[in-house]
């Protein structure tokens, strides 16, 4: 698991752990998961994911990769370095799959999001991330590994929305104004499913509420 400190990292190792999955977690502050410190079924190992040598220990033995990884302010050294990090690495592994969030409107459904959303990403300085989100897209397409992209829409831990929904790019409704916010739990439910299928393998996936 890469990015679990983080806001939607946390949902995905409480339901990872709540179905018994064994979990290694690579953290630059392990403390902020000091609530699992107990589960024997997580490993938390420190580490950063723009430094190879910790992503590559840290997926050793296992299956998949899950990651949640977000920018730190301005830098995004963990889409950039740590995306080549994480192919690197499961080209010299046992890795099957690797499931990674980006967000709705970056890379391949720029196309389909509203101007509103493009006019925000861009006054909140969001562009250079949203760059390094589409390059992210690119270098899983360039690979030969078996990546799902999860490109989700706003995200927020309580929502009046019923769920969300899984279009392929190729089905993508143009989304006018902002996309309805998703539920985290929901982000993270679906990315673990992921883990058993080989529905949205090598694609990219766009979550958005259902309407
Ligand atoms: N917020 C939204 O509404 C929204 C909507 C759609 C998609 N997304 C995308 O979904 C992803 C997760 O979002 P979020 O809100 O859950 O993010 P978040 O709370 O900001 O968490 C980001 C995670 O990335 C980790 N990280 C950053 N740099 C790292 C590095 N160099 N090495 C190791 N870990 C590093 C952070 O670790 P630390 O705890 O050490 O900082 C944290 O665990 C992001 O890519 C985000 O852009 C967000």
């Amino acid at each position: 698991m890469l990015g679990g400190t983080g806001r939607t990292g946390q949902y995905i190792i409480e339901q990872a752990l709540k179905h018994g999955l064994r979990v290694t977690a690579l953290a630059r502050n392990p403390d902020k998961l000091n609530k699992w410190a107990d589960n024997a079924n997580l490993e938390i190992l420190k580490g950063d994911v723009s430094h190879f040598p910790d992503v590559y220990n840290a997926v050793q033995g296992n299956d998949a990769i899950v990651s949640a990884l977000g920018r730190d302010g301005r830098n995004l050294d963990a889409i950039t370095k740590g995306t080549e990090n994480i192919i690197a690495a499961v080209q010299k592994s046992e890795i099957k799959k690797t499931i990674c969030l980006s967000s709705f409107g970056a890379g391949s459904t720029h196309p389909y999001s509203d101007w509103i959303l493009k006019l925000i990403v861009h006054l909140s300085g969001l562009s250079s991330a949203f760059q390094a989100k589409a390059h992210q897209e690119l270098l899983l397409y360039k690979s030969k590994i078996n990546f799902t992209l999860v490109m989700a829409g706003t995200l927020a831990d309580q929502t009046h929305a019923n769920g969300c929904f899984a279009y392929s790019t190729n089905n993508l409704p143009r989304i006018n104004g902002l996309p309805d916010k998703i539920e985290r739990v929901a982000v993270a439910k679906f990315m673990l499913e992921q883990l058993d299928s080989t529905h949205w393998v090598r694609n990219t996936v766009c979550l958005l509420a259902e309407r």
